[in-house]
């Protein structure tokens, strides 16, 4: 599925670009890292939710070995 109309990037893309455990302000860095231009900034919405399930995906993942988000949630929360 298309997420952002102005560059044409579906959610397999943005995935695939992402990595494992991506942050929330990784949306930014993302775009400038390939170069992409945010334009009418509609898409961020749903390249959040994205990062979101990505995040959630991470966590599921987790062997409790202190790696993840979910292991640093109170450092990520002060
Ligand atoms: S839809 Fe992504 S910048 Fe416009």
């Amino acid at each position: 599925m298309i997420l952002c109309s102005c560059n044409v990037l579906s959610d397999r893309d943005i995935r695939e670009r992402l990595g494992p455990n991506p942050s929330r302000r990784s949306v930014k860095a993302l775009f400038r890292q390939l170069g992409w231009e945010p334009k009418c900034g509609r898409c961020m919405r749903n390249i959040l939710t994205v990062i979101d399930q990505q995040q959630a995906a991470s966590a599921t993942d987790c062997s409790g070995g202190g790696s993840c988000d979910s292991c640093h949630a109170d450092e990520l929360a002060a």
